[in-house]
């Protein structure tokens, strides 16, 4: 929500409206220390110190190179990598014409294949990108926006270098620096980390409106070194928008879609299947399966068994992709969840109008994943 759209009310009353504004925030953005954070030391120090790590796991990066390959429609792009280290993501079927990166450290920049020029420049203590006019077609922003104390600035700014039509591309997933990411950042929970960036945009004003993607619920790659704690993949979540002014009749930027990567071919989700027994894990998208107690009369189908195993990854391929054959078939607004009868050793797929559909007949206890029940 702007900040200009407070009660009127209350400016009236008050007579003062930012200070009431203040006191009873429209947004966590207009909360006093909204901005502020745990480290108000030097930027430029904290990032001296070389961080040649990756910040997400594997799956997850490579779900973030596949959004930006496919948004970046352009033929050669100009790309501004903002807030850049030594990996800009960039698929390599992308062929930029020159691709910039700012950063606050330059070793790791240097590193950066991907980039072209490297500039150190700390935009929180300067949001004015030192750039001209309208000279990229991209921006990128990765897992970093969390850092900036005035993005609102930043994003003006930004429309600013950008072309019209241009694109402002903002992954940012639930990992950070808590020392110097800001308050409400961190206060935020991940959908409100969405609302979040859509607001930044909005009240940077003049960018089309933003569009998101979310990855979440994946199960870890098994190789990562956090697969003993974490189950899921780092979530990822994208907000982007165009710079208004496009040519009215180019290319529309697509919607992004799990990319092709993450589903497993068809004779590997036969081989799955078959060694579904020992591993109760779904053929599709390797998630655990959860144990569900069959209801007395589910759809009016009945089954001897007591139980069966559902996979209730709500980022799986299988269940992704029920959604959209499901509406093709005119079910509009259901899909299906493969569901593994350890009786028969059978897989099926058991129709859901909805994510929490038959959530509540999952047995607990053999439920490992957690899930988005
Ligand atoms: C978590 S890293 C992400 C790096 C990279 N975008 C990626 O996807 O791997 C955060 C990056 O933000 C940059 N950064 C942090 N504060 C900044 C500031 N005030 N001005 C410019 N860059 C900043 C740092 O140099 C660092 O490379």
């Amino acid at each position: 929500m702007p900040a200009d759209s407070c009660n009127e009310a209350e400016m009236m009353v008050s007579g003062e409206p930012l200070k009431q504004c203040q006191q009873y925030p429209c947004s966590p953005m207009d909360a006093r220390d909204a901005f502020k954070r745990l480290d108000e030391g030097d930027d430029g120090e904290y990032y001296a110190q070389d961080r040649m790590v990756s910040h997400l796991d594997s799956l997850a990066l490579r779900t973030v190179t596949s959004v930006i390959g496919q948004l970046v429609i352009e033929e050669s792009p100009v790309i501004l990598d903002l807030m850049a280290s030594w990996d800009s993501h960039i698929p390599a079927d992308i062929r930029p014409s020159r691709v910039v990166g700012l950063g606050l450290n330059l070793r790791e920049l240097s590193a950066n294949p991907s980039v072209d020029d490297a500039v150190v420049h700390d935009i929180n203590r300067d949001p004015r990108l030192p750039f001209g006019d309208d000279i990229f077609d991209v921006v990128l922003n990765t897992v970093s926006v969390d850092y900036l104390t005035r993005p609102v600035d930043v994003f003006k700014d930004v429309a600013r270098v950008l072309r019209p039509g241009g694109l402002f591309l903002v992954v940012f997933s639930n990992r950070m620096f808590p020392d110097k990411a800001v308050r409400v950042w961190c206060d935020s929970s991940e959908e409100e980390r969405v609302i979040l960036v859509e607001e930044f945009f909005s009240r940077a004003g003049g960018f089309e409106k933003p569009q998101t993607f979310v990855s979440r619920g994946r199960p870890r790659p098994r190789d990562d070194k956090y697969a003993d704690h974490l189950s899921t993949s780092d979530p990822i979540y994208a907000v982007y928008a165009e710079w208004i002014g496009g040519h009215a009749d180019r290319t529309p930027r697509p919607q992004p879609v799990l990319g092709s990567e993450m589903v497993f071919s068809p004779e590997e989700v036969q081989q799955r299947k078959r060694r579904i027994k020992e591993t109760l894990r779904c053929p599709h998208c390797d998630g655990r399966l959860d144990k569900w107690t069959v209801p007395d009369n589910p759809f009016g189908q009945t089954w001897d068994n007591e139980h069966m195993y559902v996979c209730f990854n709500d980022a799986c391929p299988y269940f992704v992709g029920g959604w959209q054959h499901m509406s093709q078939q005119g079910n509009r607004s259901a899909s299906y969840r493969l569901m593994y009868n350890p009786e028969k050793d059978t897989c099926s797929p058991i129709p859901v109008p909805g994510l929490t559909a038959l959530c509540e007949s999952i047995v607990e206890e053999g439920k490992e994943d957690g899930g988005d029940c």
